[in-house]
């Protein structure tokens, strides 16, 4: 299959084909993904917790963050990858988050850029898009706020918060974003944001009327363990963290009852002159 292009984006929204984004933050889960046929790669900041065991996305150095950007892509041959701008690596102005975004797809190899925001933010989306990097917005729950939110809040209750999402996403389309992401918005809202727009939206916790979904693929797979917090708006598809340590405990039990290795299987066969000539 030919790689994803913005044009085959935009194909797939203009066909009123679902679009599938999933996360990824090394080689390996890249490869989950691309190899599983989602369009859009996402390196998300949520790579910090989710991956990193960091307790606030906020805590992600860039480099750190640009460096697992540079595995993700390592791991991806068709999907097209999007990288998020952390926090801190693109508020102060428009030239920082023009030097963060050139590193993100010079050295990290992304295709495109994500950021967290609305009007405030417009200007910025405009001039990447001016200089050829596209960029997907992200508006309703924005984890990097959550500060200013009082949490991982579902957005879009009441009239103003409503008005002012629409208002945003408007924007942000008016400005160049290709596509954005809407999170944590009621789903007749977020339909109703979709219907007004010419970009796909791409949903996670805003339900089935969206252009596409994206969700975290550590979430879904299970990976983060039975304790792990999983906010309602997340399908978990399989038991990853289960399967694997039930994996490694037979590892462990092989190796001390001696049952693995298992000779001749795991074993390299030694030549009977090696043996009579070492005695
Ligand atoms: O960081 C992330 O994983 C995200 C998605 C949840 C959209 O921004
Ligand atoms: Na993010």
């Amino acid at each position: 299959q030919s790689k994803v292009t913005i044009s085959t984006i935009a194909k797939l929204h203009s066909t009123q084909s679902k679009i599938t984004m999933l996360t990824a933050y090394d080689y390996i889960s890249a490869k989950i993904a691309d190899s599983s046929g989602v369009d859009i790669v996402l390196v998300g900041d949520s790579l910090a917790m989710a991956s990193l065991g960091y307790d606030d996305t906020n805590e992600i150095p860039f480099d750190e963050f640009l460096y697992h950007c540079r595995a993700v892509s390592r791991g991806v041959e068709r999907a097209f990858v999007v990288a998020d701008l952390p926090f801190g690596s693109y508020e102060s102005s428009v030239a920082q988050a023009v030097e963060s975004s050139i590193a993100l797809v010079s050295k990290g190899r992304a295709n495109a850029v994500k950021l967290e925001g609305g009007k405030e933010i417009c200007a910025t989306v405009r001039r990447l898009t001016e200089l050829g990097i596209p960029v997907c917005g992200h508006i309703g729950l924005t984890p990097q706020r959550a500060n200013a939110l009082g949490g991982f809040k579902s957005q879009g209750k009441s009239v103003q918060n409503a008005i002012r999402l629409y208002e945003d996403a408007l924007a942000l389309q008016e400005a160049g974003c290709f596509s954005m992401v809407v999170e944590a918005v009621p789903s007749e809202l977020a339909e109703l944001i979709t219907e007004k727009l010419d970009v796909p939206t791409i949903g996670i916790g805003a339900g089935p009327h969206t252009s596409g979904q994206v969700l975290v693929q550590t979430d879904m797979l299970g990976f983060l363990g039975p304790d792990a917090h999983t906010p309602k708006f997340v399908k978990r598809y399989a038991d990853g963290f289960g399967t694997c340590v039930d994996a490694v405990k037979q590892y462990v039990k092989d190796v001390q009852e001696v049952s693995f290795p298992e000779m001749g299987k795991n074993t390299y066969k030694v030549k009977e002159d090696v043996l009579s000539g070492f005695k």
